[in-house]
């Protein structure tokens, strides 16, 4: 069989992460161990999570990923076992002083260490940490032990700058030498088990094409917070899980993401432009730029007026000039606004009377000006996606729809179990602009999110098809597949 010089083809690769700062890395260390040919399955220690969110890794790696040592698989398996019967080999990258001493104990209170302590894969362990954690004897004994007792592979780190600020050794190794020791350590092992059976499941959901290729989409995510004064808000209970989750499936099917991220509670995917943003004029603002439609004045009329108190706009990467492909809008907005925000800590009295404004409707500003720019540019239109949070009947959601002129409406009852903020699970209903209304079933939130995305890669096609039609070049055209 012709491997195409990828060195890892049909090989199973354990990748375990611990809760170092360079637990980011661990992203594109499973991009290169795919790109080799891997077939990779990621476990995460509790800390871990806290630095680097699951969804990155499952949808990247198309397993679910293991992250609680007593969780069983959905067959009843034992996940970190299964793992550890059937890797071909087990990295651990970035690991942690905290992590090499556990194993250098033989604990097995997560499922790194678990399916490390069960397995007889070979074992390649890169160590991240502060300088004197690396240089400390109980590092150094656990290290000698790992490597001279239990024969494993260790890419020493390297020097350079740390998170503590301070430049020394510790810096986790570069990663194409962390690939290099998991080539070397499985040498020529024949594969462990070839059968997909033995192996772990793929996650069903998350099996989609590379079909949002040269596509740029924004999305939103989390709660606005309006100001009362510069300690007080009043904001909502939005997580924005489900904006994560939409930007890590629309990452792993090739699109370029734009995540404007306002009050959220879990870790933002690694490779997405974020702007961070908390007051609904401050999304108003970032919304303008991400969707290349300059100052938010010129978006629509009304402004918020929450930016005055407490604001905190903050930019990792820029968005990018021009319209975007589509806009999902899953992001929970204030619908009111302190009007007159104090710039000075209200104290205690009698009675606070708060006089509210209400805030201009992002969604049917954008959707507005994306149809007066689509008469000279019909081609451009970005797909509109909208959601609506009710409690209860969703009969209200068609007419939002309309009064929205978006193309799709998610909206769900956020009063019922297992739907909503906070929880990893949602209940659906899509419904477009032709009247369908598709009605989903109970499912994760990165599965609800690639199925909104299977919506929106329809709706751009049968746009990109009807401006070839009409003679204009769809706009993603040029680009699509280059980035
Ligand atoms: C911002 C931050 C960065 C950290 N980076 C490291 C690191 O690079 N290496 C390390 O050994 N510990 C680091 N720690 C400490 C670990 O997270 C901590 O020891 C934790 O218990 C490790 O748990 P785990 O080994 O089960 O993942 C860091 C902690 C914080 C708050």
């Amino acid at each position: 069989m012709s491997t195409g010089g990828r060195r890892l083809v049909g090989r199973l690769i354990a990748l375990g992460v611990t809760g170092s700062i360079a637990a980011y890395k661990a992203v594109e260390l499973l991009r290169l161990l795919t790109a080799e040919g891997a077939d990779v399955v990621v476990l995460l220690s509790p800390s871990a999570q806290r630095f680097v969110g699951p969804l990155s890794f499952a949808a990247l790696s198309r397993h679910p990923v293991e992250t609680d040592v007593l969780d069983l698989l959905p067959d009843g398996r034992i996940g970190h076992i299964v793992i550890a019967d059937s890797a071909d080999a087990f990295v651990v990258a970035p690991a942690t002083a905290h992590w090499l001493a556990a194993m250098a104990s033989g604990l097995a209170g997560d499922v790194v260490t678990a399916a490390a302590l069960a397995t007889s894969a070979p074992m390649v362990v890169a160590p991240a940490m502060d300088g004197d954690m690396w240089r400390h004897p109980a590092t150094v004994s656990n290290v000698s032990r790992l490597r001279d007792v239990f024969g494993y592979a260790v890419v020493s780190p390297e020097a350079g700058p740390l998170a503590s600020g301070q430049s020394g050794m510790g810096r986790l190794a570069e990663l194409p030498s962390i690939v290099d020791a998991v080539v070397a350590a499985l040498a020529e092992r024949p594969i462990r088990q070839p059968d997909p059976a033995s192996r772990p499941p793929l996650a069903e959901g998350l099996i989609r094409e590379a079909d949002l290729a040269g596509r740029r989409i924004v999305i939103t995510a989390g709660g606005t917070r309006e100001p009362i004064d510069p300690v007080r808000y009043i904001g909502n209970r939005s997580t924005g899980k489900m904006g994560v989750a939409l930007a890590e499936a629309a990452l792993a099917r090739g699109a370029r993401v734009t995540l404007i991220a306002a009050a959220v509670e879990v870790p933002l995917p690694v490779h997405a432009d974020v702007t961070h943003v908390e007051t609904t004029a401050e999304l108003r603002e970032a919304l303008a730029t991400a969707m290349g439609l300059g100052s938010p004045g010129s978006v629509g009329s009304g402004a918020g007026s929450g930016a005055a108190a407490g604001g905190r706009r903050q930019t990792r990467s820029g968005p990018g000039a021009g319209a975007p492909d589509a806009l999902v809008m899953a992001a929970a907005v204030a619908d009111f606004t302190p009007a007159a925000p104090s710039e000075r800590k209200i104290q205690r009295r009698d009675r606070l009377h708060l006089e509210l404004s209400p805030t201009p409707d992002l969604l049917a500003e954008i959707a507005a000006a994306a149809d007066a720019r689509a008469v000279t540019a019909p081609a451009g239109r970005p797909v509109l996606v909208g959601f609506a949070a009710e409690t209860g009947s969703l009969d209200r959601a068609a007419e939002k729809l309309r009064a929205k002129g978006v193309d799709l409406l998610v909206a769900n009852d956020v009063s019922e179990p297992g739907s909503g903020f906070g929880t990893d699970t949602n209940r659906v209903t899509i419904l477009d602009r032709s009247g369908t209304v598709e009605s989903l079933p109970l499912l994760g939130k990165l599965e609800v999110a690639n199925r909104i995305l299977d919506r929106v890669a329809t709706a751009l096609d049968a746009r990109d098809a009807a401006a070839q039609t009409a003679g204009a070049k769809p706009p993603s055209t040029a680009t699509r597949g280059s980035t």
